[in-house]
């Protein structure tokens, strides 16, 4: 008596089971971001600081270097920023003398950021490069000396590229695929010349390099910023160290999570992509 009746009840709710097994697909299916990417219109050029280093004596390479922290996609302690409300802070332009004054700061605050170093000025001091790693931050280049990548052939633009990310990875021993192209410019032959690459843009800029003006610089920060910006901002300007306490507080009030480049993505960025924004809830 006890299984034929059991065996009965089974086949009579198999089509139940599967309807709701297909709901649930179809369900799930919502629930993943339709887009990872906001690919927003290109922001127009700005005359971004020309790397204002002009110390020409090159330290010597940290000696010993200490294994980097790999950065971990899908945030801090798990922060997914497909559900919870991220930005990234993006200094350009370094090292400089100020990095050592940003890099305190930033560790005064707890907060990560994403360094877009120039080759030379990595060059010129690999010890800031080694500490930005150290400190948890993320790396990519900035070209050797500010070029604009449109201004020379593609074949050049690369080159360049890859010099830089060589000179990062010589300072640091991270190996960083992330460029951002000097003015934020950039076209489709360049990206894909430059293979094995990927293009990080912003979509908030502070215009600290050209305010100089702290105040104006934390409104821009704060009130530009919409989940899943990625913040322009440059190692080269003082003011923007002076800033960050009223910046940090500021976007943590709005509810953001502070994140790097990389974790505002739950998937290991790839090659070959420009990107404006990352994931939003
Ligand atoms: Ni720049």
């Amino acid at each position: 008596m006890g299984s034929k009746p059991r065996l009965g009840m089974w086949r009579a709710s198999l089509p139940i089971v599967v309807g709701v097994l297909g709901l649930g697909l179809v369900a799930f299916s919502f629930l993943l971001p339709s887009q990872a990417m906001d690919q927003a219109t290109p922001a127009p050029e700005v005359t971004d600081t020309v790397a204002a280093d002009l110390e020409v004596t090159k330290a010597a390479p940290p000696s010993a270097l200490p294994e980097p922290p790999q950065p971990t996609p899908g945030g801090p302690g798990g922060i997914d920023c497909g559900q919870v409300a991220c930005v990234a802070l993006t200094f350009d332009d370094g090292p400089s003398a100020n990095s050592d004054a940003l890099l305190d700061k930033l560790a005064e605050l707890g907060v990560r950021a994403t360094f877009f170093n120039t080759g030379r000025n990595t060059e010129l001091r690999p010890d800031q490069v080694a500490r930005q790693v150290a400190d948890g931050h993320a790396l990519g280049g900035h070209s050797w000396n500010h070029a604009d990548m449109r201004k020379r052939s593609a074949a050049e633009a690369c080159a360049d590229a890859d010099r830089t990310a060589a000179a990062i990875k010589a300072a640091s021993g991270v190996d960083t695929i992330l460029v951002r192209p000097p003015y934020g410019s950039w076209n489709d032959s360049v990206l894909a010349a430059c293979t094995g690459k990927a293009f990080i843009l912003w979509n908030v800029d502070t215009e600290d390099w050209s305010s100089h003006d702290p105040a104006k610089i934390a409104d821009h920060a704060i009130n530009d910023a919409k989940p899943g910006s990625i913040i322009l901002m440059h190692d080269t300007v003082a003011e923007t160290a002076q800033a960050l306490p009223e910046i940090v507080a500021g976007l943590k009030a709005k509810g953001y999570e502070l994140v790097t480049i990389p974790e505002l993505f739950n998937e290991p960025i790839g090659p070959g992509q420009a990107i404006y924004s990352g994931l939003h809830p």
